[in-house]
């Protein structure tokens, strides 16, 4: 890429909003010129014990909009979450934007759909979503260039959103001392996951990266950001010099003792369909599905 190609780019401003509960941080992206902007992954609270919802998490983000005079453009889900519920569709309601994901969310909601029994009401060709985008779809925010590109492996829909000068790497990459999420949700496959990593990290080295997910380490809270250059130095699953039968193993190795994240069963069933919470059914209750044999 020229340099002229990338000056003009943009550089947008990223404001991140991490949330403790689910180790999830959602992000503003926004042209400051324009004022145009898109909201990255957003979350929906649940106390699930309870059966609970809450918009604190999403009720920030739109307060930080509207203060700000954001225009919201696209609310971008970079894949089907596994770990937290989406907000997009409430956002949607009080700021607007369109709700965009990868278009391979068709192969999740055909293996979750099965998973979780859903009748044939429930369409699975990504027709809940406003926009499916296809790897190396062009959109802007404002007057800055965004690029989706289909970064498969974590699950098969993953994309990663360049956006000008800041790429959102959902959890195709975690901070360098983290290394790279598990692939082995059904649908995750660990040689994609590495060559999607790779993909990633041959954008210019001065790239900002945003993570979708840091869980902290002994010695430090949680992080979010860094940069192709840092990733490709010291990422510790993935970094140069790692080759991908190496990655495929310790990664296969890892997986195999990582319990199942506390909140999957009710995420996929809602994400997978955009952010939409189930039907009422005829008491008036909405209710989510735990099937007994499991994943
Ligand atoms: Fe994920």
């Amino acid at each position: 890429m020229s340099e002229k190609t990338r000056d003009g780019m943009g550089r947008p401003d990223v404001t991140a909003f991490p949330d403790p509960d689910t180790h999830t941080i959602s992000y503003v992206v926004a042209d400051p010129a324009t004022g145009a902007a898109a909201i990255v992954d957003s979350v929906l609270d649940i106390d699930y014990a309870a059966g609970r919802l809450s918009y604190r998490s999403a009720d920030a983000v739109i307060a930080f909009v509207e203060e700000r005079g954001l225009g919201v453009e696209w609310l971008i889900e970079t894949h089907v979450h596994a770990d937290h519920l989406s907000a997009a569709p409430y956002i949607q309601a009080r700021v607007g934007g369109r709700i965009g994901i990868g278009e391979k969310i068709t192969i999740v909601q055909d293996t979750f759909g099965k998973v979780f029994n859903e009748g044939t009401e429930f369409a699975r060709d990504g027709s809940q979503f406003d926009r499916l985008f296809q790897d190396g779809d062009r959109y802007g925010i404002g007057g800055i260039e965004a690029v989706a590109l289909s970064t498969p492996g974590h699950t098969p829909a993953c994309m990663t959103h360049v956006i000008g000068d800041a790429a959102f790497v959902g959890d195709t990459l975690f901070m360098p001392d983290a290394g790279t999420a598990r692939a082995d949700f059904p649908g995750g496959d660990a040689r994609a996951l590495y060559r999607s990593a790779r993909r990633i990290l041959a954008l210019p080295a001065e790239t900002r990266l945003f993570m979708c997910h840091d869980y902290g380490t002994s010695t430090r809270g949680m992080a979010w950001e860094t940069t192709v250059a840092e990733e490709r130095a010291r990422n510790i699953h993935v970094g140069d010099g790692i080759d991908e039968q190496t990655f495929v193993d310790k990664r296969t190795a890892r997986d195999a003792t990582l319990d199942m994240p506390r909140l999957i069963l009710p995420s996929l069933q809602v994400n997978m369909k955009a952010g939409r919470l189930p039907e009422a059914d005829t008491s008036g209750k909405r209710f989510l599905k735990v099937p007994i044999d499991g994943l």
